[in-house]
């Protein structure tokens, strides 16, 4: 089948790659045509374990292009996928501008039969919104044509973005014209070739659906974070408190893990949008205000361990940090808690020497030359004559870490843990001073 894509940044690109990847013929429109040159030299704009394969071999066969030819990308598609960038609005809510924009350049370019496929993260009655504007497009251009828009929501994970895609637990499709739903089914059954994942339902349940999965996911994390704090306090452990809770299947084992507050482009945004949109109906979502809140908090609580340690004033103190990225597997810094911690400790006159797989680059392209804060060349290197070890994202290579470097190298063993990766009793049997979160130092 014939599908354009437009917008070629993190979804678009998984979306485009792993449609062709089943034998469809996918053009991915970007404006940027520094991104597109990128891409057609066989790059990647992202780090995202596996993507790289799957777009050169589809580049390879001829299945998947990549242009900024707006008409061309725009004339090859039955399904035109909108899968552009929704920032965070001045006052909370998704900024549909890109959207909108999209859909402009497809109602005025269209000329058969098309499935708009809304793919990026909008809030309710967007899908509305694009139909007016395809609409009022084709009214200008006085011709009347048939068309579909369907909300199809996206949930892949930074760091397994091709896996999802490839092996998903649901495909979500809102949409009400007959012919969309048959090709929409067309498009997915080779993903759920064994399972009927395919849950059809009305656009804007689709639509809400999206938002209500992340604001529940962000809500597990912030109140494990809210009862970790309070586990420090009357001396219990939330990793035992965690296994004891998520053996009851009706809670579940997943997205329970206290840490550094959650963090990436995804969850910080959609919970302000969607209480945006209960202010906007009158409505206050009291819960997932609070659960902001809290993750406001837990964005403080690594700096306010090391304060509580080392004193206010940090001068003369040097940090060893492991790692930047919002979570592992990706180079995204976007609302990382590292960021947070690093200007804490930079604000109150200390060194920050960090180190991270593959977010380095991006970390300096985003905090610049900032005055004490140095990038090490391996973890072990970070360490040299720190003060302290700070980890703040739980990469693979973090999990059994050289032990007797942390021991040698650090001016005195203390570490402080953001993603409660050790063992506490492991850590007193080799005399170091153990900080994690929800546990009792
Ligand atoms: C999230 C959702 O998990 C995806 O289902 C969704 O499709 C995606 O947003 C999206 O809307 O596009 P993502 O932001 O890539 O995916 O990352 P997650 O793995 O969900 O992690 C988000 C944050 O929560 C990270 O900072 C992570 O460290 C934190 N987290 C996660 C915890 O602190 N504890 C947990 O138990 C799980």
């Amino acid at each position: 089948m014939k599908i354009t894509v437009v917008g070629s940044g993190y979804v678009g690109l998984v979306t485009g790659a792993c449609l062709a990847e089943m034998g469809n013929h996918v053009i991915c429109l970007d404006l940027d045509d520094a991104k597109i040159r990128v891409l057609r030299d066989g790059q990647l704009p992202i780090h995202e374990p596996g993507l790289l394969e799957v777009v050169r071999r589809n580049v390879e066969a001829s299945r998947l292009e990549f242009t900024a030819d707006t008409d061309a990308a725009i004339r090859h598609g039955t399904f035109q996928f909108i899968a552009v960038g929704t920032p965070q609005g001045e006052d909370g809510a998704a900024d549909l501008r890109h959207v909108l924009a999209a859909a402009r350049a497809i109602g005025e370019r269209m000329t058969d039969y098309k499935v708009i496929v809304d793919k990026s993260t909008v809030p309710v009655g967007t899908a509305d919104q694009v139909r007016a504007t395809i609409d009022a497009a084709l009214a200008e251009r006085s011709v009347a044509l048939d068309y579909a828009v369907v909300s199809n929501p996206e949930f892949l994970k930074e760091g397994a973005a091709v896996d999802d895609f490839m092996r998903p637990d649901r495909i979500v499709v809102g949409a009400d014209d007959e012919r969309a739903i048959l090709l929409m089914r067309a498009l997915y059954a080779p993903f759920i070739r064994n399972h009927d994942r395919l849950q059809l339902m009305d656009v804007r349940s689709a639509e809400f659906t999206k938002y209500a999965a992340n604001a529940m996911l962000a809500t597990r994390i912030s109140f494990m974070n809210e009862l970790a704090l309070l586990a420090e306090k009357v001396g219990a452990d939330i990793e035992q408190v965690r296994r004891g809770i998520g053996s009851d299947p009706r809670i579940g084992t997943h997205f329970l893990y206290a840490g550094a507050g959650y963090g990436g482009s995804c969850f910080p945004k959609d919970v302000k949008a969607l209480l945006r949109t209960g202010q906007a109906h009158g409505h206050d979502l009291y819960v997932l205000d609070a659960v902001e809140r809290a993750n406001e908090r837990q964005k403080q609580v690594l700096a306010a361990k090391v304060v509580a340690r080392f004193g206010e004033d940090l001068q003369g103190r040097r940090f060893a940090l492991w790692g930047l990225a919002f979570k592992p597997g990706t180079d995204d810094m976007r609302e990382a808690p590292s960021r947070v911690l690093i200007a804490e400790l930079l604000a109150r006159g200390a060194e920050v020497v960090a180190y991270d797989p593959v977010a380095m680059d991006e970390a300096k392209r985003l905090l610049g030359d900032a005055p004490r804060l140095r990038y090490a060349d391996s973890a072990v290197a970070a360490l040299e004559g720190a003060d302290a070890l700070v980890l703040v994202t739980e990469w693979r290579e973090f999990k059994s870490p050289d032990f007797d470097a942390i021991r040698t190298r650090l001016r005195a063993p203390v570490v402080f843990d953001g993603r409660n990766l050790f063992e506490p009793a492991l850590m007193r049997s080799l005399g170091i001073e153990y900080h994690a979160i929800g546990l009792a130092t």
